[in-house]
C-alpha cells in the first residue's frame, strides 16, 4: 500500500478526484491516510469525512511563527507515516525545513504551464498575455514556491472570449486527470520499489 497524505486550505475538488480515483481502484495502490487542512472551515474536510477519512484541523494562526507551525503540521502527518504528502490546494508558503523533510515524496499542483505564471491570479494573467493555451502542472516540491521538478502537465486552450472564471473551470477539469495519474505513478513506482528484492 502507499501511504497518501492531503494537505487542503479550501474546496478540495482536486482531493475528490483522488478520492474517487481511488475508489475506482486507479490510484497505483494508493491509500489516502489523511487529510489536513489549515482552515477549520475547508470543505473539502467534509469531502474527506464522507469518504471515512480522518481529518485534522491546524490553524497556522495559532503559531508564533512559520517554523512552529510546519513543525506541528509535520509531526501530525508523520503520525500517519506517508509515503507520500499531495498538496491539493494547500495555501501555504513551506518552510526549507518541512520542504527537506519530504524530499521526493511531496508533490504540488498548479494552474499554470509551469514556469510561466508562479503564484496567484494565474487564469488573468495568461489571458492578458494573449496566451493560445493554459494549464496545470504537478511537480516535485522544493524550497522555491511553485519550482520543482515536473512530473505532469495538462494544457488546454484560451478561447477568445475566456474570463478567467471560464478558464479556471477548464483547468480545473484537466487538474482532476492529471493529478490522480500522476499520484498513481508514484504510487505504483514505490510499490516496485518496496517489492523488488
Ligand atoms: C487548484 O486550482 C490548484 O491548482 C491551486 O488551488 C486550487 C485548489 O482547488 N493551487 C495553487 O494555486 C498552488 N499554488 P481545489 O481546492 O478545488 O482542489
Amino acid at each position: 500500500m502507499c501511504r497518501i497524505v492531503v494537505l487542503i486550505s479550501g474546496h478540495g475538488s482536486n482531493l475528490q478526484a483522488l478520492i474517487d480515483a481511488e475508489q475506482r481502484n486507479e490510484l497505483g495502490g494508493g491509500h489516502i491516510v489523511a487529510v489536513f487542512s489549515n482552515r477549520a472551515n475547508a470543505f473539502g474536510l467534509e469531502r474527506a469525512r464522507k469518504a471515512g477519512i480522518p481529518t485534522g484541523v491546524l490553524s497556522h494562526k495559532d503559531f508564533p511563527a512559520r517554523e512552529d507551525f510546519d513543525a506541528a503540521l509535520m509531526e501530525r502527518i508523520d503520525a500517519y507515516r506517508p509515503d507520500l504528502v499531495v498538496l491539493a490546494g494547500f495555501m501555504r508558503i513551506l518552510t526549507p525545513a518541512f520542504v527537506h523533510h519530504y524530499a521526493g515524496r511531496l508533490i504540488n499542483i498548479h494552474p499554470s504551464l509551469l514556469p510561466k505564471y508562479p503564484g496567484m491570479n494565474t487564469h488573468a494573467r495568461a489571458i492578458a498575455a494573449g496566451d493560445a493555451e493554459h494549464g496545470a502542472t504537478v511537480h516535485f516540491v522544493t524550497e522555491g514556491v511553485d519550482e520543482g521538478p515536473m512530473i505532469l502537465q495538462g494544457r488546454v486552450p484560451v478561447l477568445p472570449d475566456d474570463t478567467p472564471e471560464t478558464l479556471q473551470q477548464r483547468v480545473h477539469a484537466i487538474e482532476h486527470q492529471i493529478y490522480p495519474e500522476a499520484v498513481r505513478m508514484l504510487c505504483a513506482q514505490r510499490m516496485m520499489a518496496k517489492t523488488s528484492p
